[in-house]
């Protein structure tokens, strides 16, 4: 039997997505808004999606966004809005006025929690989410229906669209499905990871705390009045074993000490996950038919929590460029999707390698390095020039303003 009769469905659409990430999600919903029809297919189950633990931190553009769009009800009423953050160094908290500084402010709200807002708004428009369906294989991407093959309860299926989005993350089928040649990686790995944890004690300071110290970066952030979220940096291949609650306690206690006094106080644990540290880009990011967006197309470092509202910029332009696209036959905006979307992603880039190199410890460090840091560390104190920098690029730059020809 010949492999195209084995296929047990055959679908089509305007847009194909693979990914149910907050990429693949939000372009679904964005395209549904401007009466544009999608599928997404996501390999991964619908609890799984909506319980996986990754970011937090949303920039005001992305609130503003989601709100727009629909999808901010719960996120209005939960998320914990911060006007500001802390540097501790040098065994001293310096507080950053962000809404001061730039005019704008950020909010506190699970990844996950995005994930099911969307799921929900998805499911309740009728919105096709093919869950626990796995893309294998796109073929056609320089022709005029390219198709996503995916499996399904161990069967073989197919979706002929009019576009591909890969939204399906950094390990994802999308962004290989290129021809060799046809995409250049930028790629920097650093020599460190953070443990990630979860613990059920209220954070020990109302606003997010980002810690120098010599024994290593820390980060003391949150997800509600009663959940502290922190973050320790560690060697790429940590065992979590190696770190028993105990441990943990002490070294954020540790490396957070400073003059105020301030205590991390412990609580349980329920959640501990090693992650690693990479800079990444593809240029472009569209091949034919195939437009990445988010993870599959960049990662940050998360030091300036910008992985999902990396995800959120790029979908926000995708979907624009379609509906153009649909809505008038103008392909402008999709032929300078990458290069729309590559300035944004080379300044956040650019910011999150900085806040990595002002914040981590390499273990190649002279005093030379340590000393330049903290030099570096006073300037952003205490320049109102320097402090308008940092907090301009951390509440993240405006979308950016679309017009086609
Ligand atoms: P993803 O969220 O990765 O979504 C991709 C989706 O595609 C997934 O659901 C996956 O199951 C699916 N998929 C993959 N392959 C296939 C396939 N073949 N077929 C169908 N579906 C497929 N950012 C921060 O700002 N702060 C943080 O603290 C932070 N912590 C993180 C921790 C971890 C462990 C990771 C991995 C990332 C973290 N990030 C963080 C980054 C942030 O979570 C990502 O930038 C964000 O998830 C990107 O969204 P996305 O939709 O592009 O990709
Ligand atoms: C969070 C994660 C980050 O990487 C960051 O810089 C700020 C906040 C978080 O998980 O809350």
């Amino acid at each position: 039997m010949s492999s195209a009769r084995k296929i047990v469905t055959r679908t089509s659409t305007q847009v194909g997505i693979v990914g149910a990430g907050p990429a693949g999600l939000l372009l679904s919903h964005l395209l549904h808004l401007q009466g544009v029809e999608s599928i997404v297919v996501e390999a991964q189950s619908r609890t799984y999606c909506e319980q996986r633990f990754r970011a937090g931190l949303l920039e005001q553009a992305s609130v503003d966004l989601l709100v727009d769009s629909g999808v901010g009800r719960r996120l209005r009423r939960e998320a914990l809005v911060h006007q500001g953050i802390e540097l501790c160094f040098s065994g001293r908290r310096h507080r950053i006025d962000l809404f001061d500084l730039c005019g704008r402010t950020v909010a506190i709200y699970g990844q996950q929690e995005v994930i099911k807002d969307l799921i929900e708004a998805r499911l309740n428009a009728n919105g096709q989410l093919l869950f626990e369906a796995e893309a294998t294989t796109l073929d056609q991407l320089k022709g005029s229906r390219p198709v996503i093959q995916f499996r399904k309860d161990g069967e073989p299926h197919e979706i002929a669209c009019d576009f591909i989005a890969g939204c399906d993350g950094f390990h994802g089928i999308c962004r290989p499905s290129a021809p060799a040649g046809v995409f250049t990686a930028y790629d920097r790995v650093y020599p460190f990871g953070w443990l990630g944890i979860l613990a059920e004690v209220p954070p020990a300071s109302k606003e997010l705390v980002y810690t120098n110290h010599e024994r290593g970066f820390a980060l003391l952030t949150m997800r509600s009045l009663a959940l502290s979220r922190l973050y320790l940096q560690c060697s790429p291949d940590e065992d979590v074993d190696e770190w028993p609650d105990a441990r943990i306690w002490q070294e954020l206690n540790t490396r957070c000490v400073n003059d105020s006094g301030m205590v991390v106080r412990e609580g349980p644990i329920i959640h501990k996950s090693v992650t690693s540290l990479r800079s990444f880009v593809t240029e472009p990011m569209q091949f034919g038919k195939l437009f990445l967006a988010g993870d599959a197309a960049h990662i940050v470092p998360p030091t300036g929590a910008k992985g999902m509202n990396l995800a959120i910029a790029d979908v926000y332009v995708l979907a624009r460029a379609l509906a153009d696209f649909y809505q008038h036959g103008r392909d402008e905006l999709l032929c300078r999707y990458s290069e729309i979307c590559l300035r944004r992603v080379w300044r956040v880039q650019q910011f999150s390698w900085w806040m990595t190199y002002l914040l981590h410890r390499f273990d190649d460090d002279t005093a030379f390095e340590h000393r330049r840091q903290v030099s570096e560390l006073n300037y952003v104190t205490s320049s109102r020039a320097a402090a308008q920098t940092l907090a301009e690029n951390y509440a993240g730059l405006p979308l950016p303003v679309l017009v086609s020809a």
